[in-house]
C-alpha cells in the first residue's frame, strides 16, 4: 500500500532547482536551466503563483529558512525564482533580485549600500533616470556624487578614491555607445575598497558578462532585452550573496514583480541568445550601411569611437549589441523628417525588443536634461537612436537607408 504522507509534496519550498551538467551552454541554460518538475506537478513550463499570499501554518514559522514555506508576494514567489534564476546564471553570479523596473533595482540596490558622507562615482552619460537619482534625490541624503567625464574615465584608478564607496558605470552607455574598459574599472574599485555597480542593459548577458570582467554588482532592466517582446517592465541585480543580502532585504523599497510579469520574463529569457544573435547581426549590418551616407555626420555604435576603445569591445565583448545611434546632418528638422520616412521601425521609447524602435534620446530618455548638459554629454540635436530588432536584416537596412535619402543634402 502507498503512504498518503509520501505523495504529499516536500514540506516548505523547493529552493533547489534541477542541476544541469557543468558542460551545457548558454542557450541550452535558458531552455532548461530552471526546472523543479517534482514541485511543480510535472509541468514543463512553470506555472503562474498568482497570489499575494501562502498558507502559512503556526507550527512551520519556526523551521529553518530552507523548509520555511513562502510568506508574501512583495518578498517571494515562485513565479519569481524562475527568471531571477536564469539571469543569475546567464550573468554567473551567486544570487539576484527582481525588482518592478530597472530604475527599482538600480534606486534599491544605490539606496541600501550607501549612508551618509558616503561618494559615488558616476559616469557622466549614464541612463537619465539613473542620472535624476544620483545628481537629484542623493545629495538630499548627503551622499556626494561626482560625474565621471568620458575623458576622465579612461582613467578609473585616478578618480576613484579612498572615501568612493560606489561606482556606478554602464558600457556601452546610452545613448552614445561609448565603450568603457570595465576591468580597468573593477580594479580600480577593488583597490579603492568600492563596490563596482555597472549597468548591463545595453550588451545583454549575451554579449558581455562584467561580473567576470570584476565588477561587484550587475543592474538589468529586464523591461529591454530581458523580456525582449516589449510587454512588461521588470528590473533585476545579480551579485554576490553577501551584497544581495542587502539590497532591500525588509522589501521596504516595495517594487515587487506581479506573479504574472515574472512568468513573462522566464518565457522571454528562453529565446535571449536566439534575439540577440539576430539583433547583434542587424544593428552591425544598419550602421555599415549607412556609416558614409551624406545626410550622417556620425554613426555611434559600440567600438568606433577610435582604435583604443575598439580594442576594449573586442576584449570585454562577445557581440557588440543590437543598438546604434546615428547624428543628422541639419539638426532637429532632419530627425524629425527621417522618423516620419521610417515605415518598419517604430517611433517609441525603449529598446531590446522584438521589434526595431527609433527615439530622439533628447525628448525621451535623457528629456530631463538641459541643454547645456546635453550638449556637455556630446547628445546633439539630431541624435537619433535606434533599437534593432529581429526582423529581415535586408528589410531593415532598406527602411533605414530609405528614410535617411528623403533629407536634405543626401
Ligand atoms: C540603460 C538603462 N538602465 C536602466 C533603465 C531603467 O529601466 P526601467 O525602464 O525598466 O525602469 C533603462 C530604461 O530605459 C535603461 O535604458
Amino acid at each position: 500500500m502507498t503512504d498518503p504522507e509520501a505523495s504529499k509534496p516536500p514540506p516548505g519550498r523547493p529552493h533547489r532547482f534541477e542541476p544541469l551538467p557543468e558542460w551545457v551552454g548558454v542557450s541550452t541554460r535558458l531552455v532548461h536551466g530552471a526546472r523543479r518538475p517534482e514541485y511543480n506537478a510535472g509541468a514543463v513550463v512553470p506555472p503562474i503563483y498568482q497570489t499575494s499570499t501562502f498558507h502559512w501554518p503556526p507550527e512551520r514559522s519556526e523551521s529553518s529558512d530552507r523548509a520555511r514555506p513562502y510568506l508574501y508576494t512583495r518578498l517571494e514567489n515562485p513565479s519569481l525564482e524562475v527568471p531571477t534564476e536564469l539571469i543569475r546564471g546567464l550573468e554567473g553570479a551567486e544570487s539576484g533580485r527582481l525588482f518592478g523596473s530597472g530604475m527599482g533595482a538600480i534606486t534599491a540596490t544605490v539606496l541600501s549600500l550607501l549612508r551618509s558622507g558616503d561618494e559615488v562615482v558616476a559616469l557622466a552619460g549614464l541612463y537619465g533616470g539613473t542620472t535624476d537619482l544620483l545628481t537629484d534625490l542623493l545629495p538630499r541624503y548627503g551622499v556626494r556624487v561626482r560625474e565621471i567625464s568620458v575623458a576622465d574615465a579612461r582613467a578609473p584608478e585616478s578618480v576613484v578614491g579612498e572615501r568612493t564607496r560606489l561606482a556606478i558605470v554602464e558600457s556601452p552607455t546610452n545613448p552614445l555607445l561609448t565603450v568603457h574598459d570595465l576591468a580597468r574599472w573593477g580594479q580600480a574599485t577593488d583597490r579603492a575598497g568600492a563596490i563596482l555597480l555597472v549597468d548591463n542593459t545595453f550588451a545583454t548577458p549575451i554579449n558581455q558578462n562584467p561580473l567576470a570582467l570584476g565588477a561587484d554588482l550587475v543592474v538589468h532592466s529586464a523591461t529591454k532585452y530581458l523580456g525582449g517582446h516589449s510587454d512588461l517592465v521588470a528590473g533585476v541585480v545579480v551579485g554576490p550573496e553577501r551584497l544581495i543580502s542587502r539590497i532591500d532585504s525588509k522589501g521596504y523599497f516595495g517594487a515587487a514583480v506581479d506573479p504574472f510579469v515574472g512568468f513573462l520574463l522566464a518565457r522571454g529569457l528562453r529565446t535571449l541568445s536566439l534575439r540577440v544573435a539576430r539583433q547583434n547581426e542587424n544593428a552591425r549590418a544598419v550602421a555599415e550601411a549607412i556609416r558614409e551616407h551624406s545626410a550622417v555626420t556620425r554613426v555611434h555604435y559600440p567600438g568606433w569611437g577610435g582604435p583604443e576603445e575598439e580594442a576594449i569591445a573586442a576584449r570585454q565583448m562577445r557581440g557588440r549589441g543590437g543598438m546604434l545611434s546615428v547624428s543628422l546632418r541639419g539638426g532637429v528638422e532632419a530627425a524629425e523628417r527621417f522618423l516620419s520616412r521610417l515605415r518598419l521601425v517604430h517611433i517609441a521609447a525603449s529598446l531590446g525588443g522584438v521589434e526595431s524602435l527609433a527615439s530622439v534620446p533628447r525628448l525621451t530618455s535623457h528629456r530631463h536634461l538641459s541643454a547645456a548638459e546635453l550638449a556637455a554629454r556630446g547628445i546633439d540635436e539630431g541624435l537619433v537612436r535606434l533599437s534593432l530588432g529581429i526582423e529581415e536584416t535586408a528589410d531593415l537596412v532598406r527602411d533605414v537607408t530609405e528614410a535617411l535619402d528623403a533629407l536634405p543634402g543626401s
